[in-house]
């Protein structure tokens, strides 16, 4: 018998919207699916910083040095992770700076 394989559910707030995703979904493609807006100005090639986002509920893989670095090089406050550097591994709630209701 066929059993759906449990997809994790990413949320978006403050419009609370939400969107289920393939286990390993990269953060920033599921941002894309949902239709919200993602800041970029590299090719999600953690260079720009730009993709941050604030997760506030949810575990996700803790920061390789890489993306530390790349938020320090361009001043962006520790709190915030980048979308692109995260995959998508169980339920999350996120938001950032721009995303209005
Ligand atoms: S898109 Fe440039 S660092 Fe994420």
């Amino acid at each position: 018998m066929y059993h759906a394989i449990p997809m994790p559910t990413v949320r978006f707030l403050p419009k609370n919207t939400g969107i289920e995703v393939p286990k390993g979904t990269r953060l920033i493609d599921a941002i894309r699916q949902a239709g919200l807006p993602i800041a970029r100005a590299c090719g999600d090639d953690l260079i720009c910083a730009k993709c941050h986002v604030e997760i506030l509920q949810g575990s996700v893989t803790r920061e390789a040095p890489i993306e530390t670095d790349v938020k320090a090089r361009n001043q962006i406050e520790p709190k915030f992770r980048l979308a692109c550097a995260i995959r998508v591994h169980d339920d999350l709630t996120l938001t950032t700076t721009y995303w209005g209701d």
